[in-house]
């Protein structure tokens, strides 16, 4: 079945039209294309993420390997579980996609998210609403703080909504274990080429740190700003991109936030007040969501998670790319308190 007929059968619409393609996927693993409508009760437009991997791929820095390529056709899976077992339960401030349909052309090549084998798509379509019709329809590279805590609300609530005390080992089903692209388990070349330095030795007890906690939620896993889509005067927005949710601090998700959005000055300007609004917004949010978690055992764990989720960002970026804008004097610093914490309450570890 080709991408029109599988769109014509789920939005039992009578028309087609391939509009534009919105962008290609990373490294030609596909594409996100525009598609218009036209039927009774159907919306003017949607929006098809088109997954089709290359037969030979060709990583941009240079570390294409095996190992590489599932864990990118694994995430391809996962968001697609994500929206059909998970996306639903997202509501108010944490606006996600509706998803109109999943089409998944399965391998017979087993491999490891959560629970256990899974199988992975060599061919997936995901049908999305079209957020530019909802309202969604700027992008932004760069935030103002004002901005950036519209975002972090969505985090907040989005977190709220998924948090759990000391889940079990098989929480989140279909989604990663570990969430984010960047954890340590995951980037083994990456900590190998590092030179060493207190932060490479700290590695692992920054990790264990992050993964120990007992109030896990779901991380977005990339919760970058180009993965924001906002409306006309930015007073709302809306996330896409969830090829890495799965279990993890929040803190994961606001400090790759920032730092994906903020000029180092404004991170040494403001990240304390940003901390504050990340804080008081969990604390409503899981009012209206999760009300029987005590808000204040979460705060008092995560809060000093901040700076450890920064060092450990710090530690991916060190191996991967030094020489990015993103090793700056702030992540440095951010990078200091922690190892000092980690020196403080060593044997507590
Ligand atoms: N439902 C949607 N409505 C409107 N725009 C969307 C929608 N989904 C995605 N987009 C736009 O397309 C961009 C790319 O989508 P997405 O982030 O899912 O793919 P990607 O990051 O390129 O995936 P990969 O990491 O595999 O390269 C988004 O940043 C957003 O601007
Ligand atoms: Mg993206």
């Amino acid at each position: 079945m080709n991408t029109e007929e599988y769109i014509l059968q789920r939005l039992n619409c009578n028309a087609v039209q391939r509009l534009e393609s919105v962008q290609t996927l990373w490294s030609g693993y596909g594409e996100i294309v525009r598609y218009r409508i036209k039927g009774e009760h159907c919306p003017e437009s949607i929006i098809v993420k088109s997954v089709s991997p290359p037969t030979e791929s060709a990583h941009p820095r240079g570390w294409d390997s095996q190992h590489s390529h599932r864990r990118k056709l694994l995430s391809y899976r996962v968001e697609a579980n994500w929206y059909r077992d998970w996306a639903l339960q997202c509501s108010g401030p944490s606006f996600v996609p509706e998803c109109f349909g999943i089409l998944e052309d399965i391998s017979h090549e087993n491999s490891q998210i959560n629970a256990g084998s899974v199988q992975t798509a060599e061919k997936c379509l995901i049908l999305l609403s079209d957020l530019d019709q909802a309202g969604f329809m700027v992008r932004k590279k760069s935030l103002t703080i004002e901005q950036s805590k519209v975002c972090i609300t969505w985090l907040a609530h989005f977190h709220a909504r998924f948090l759990q005390d000391s889940p079990d080992k098989t929480w989140p089903e279909g989604l990663w274990p570990i969430g984010t692209y960047w954890h340590l388990g995951t980037r083994s070349d990456e900590y190998a080429v590092m030179p060493d330095s207190p932060l490479k030795s700290a590695a692992s007890d920054l990790d264990l740190k992050l993964n120990s906690c007992r109030f896990k939620t779901l991380v977005h896993g990339d919760a970058k700003v180009a993965n924001f889509c906002f409306s006309q005067n930015c007073d709302r927005v809306a996330a896409v991109d969830f090829q890495y949710v799965g279990a993890g601090c929040g803190m994961k998700d606001l400090i790759y936030f920032i730092g994906s959005c903020l000029t180092e000055e404004q991170c040494h300007l403001e990240y304390e007040e940003l901390i504050e609004h990340y804080f008081s917004q969990l604390s409503v949010a899981l009012k209206l969501n999760n009300s029987h978690l005590d808000f204040e055992m979460v705060e008092r764990e995560w809060r000093p998670l901040f700076f450890v989720a920064w060092a450990d960002f710090q530690r991916f970026i060190l191996g991967w790319s030094p020489d990015h804008p993103k090793n700056n004097g702030f992540s440095q610093k951010m990078t200091d308190i922690a190892l000092e914490s980690l020196v403080s309450s060593s044997g507590k570890i």
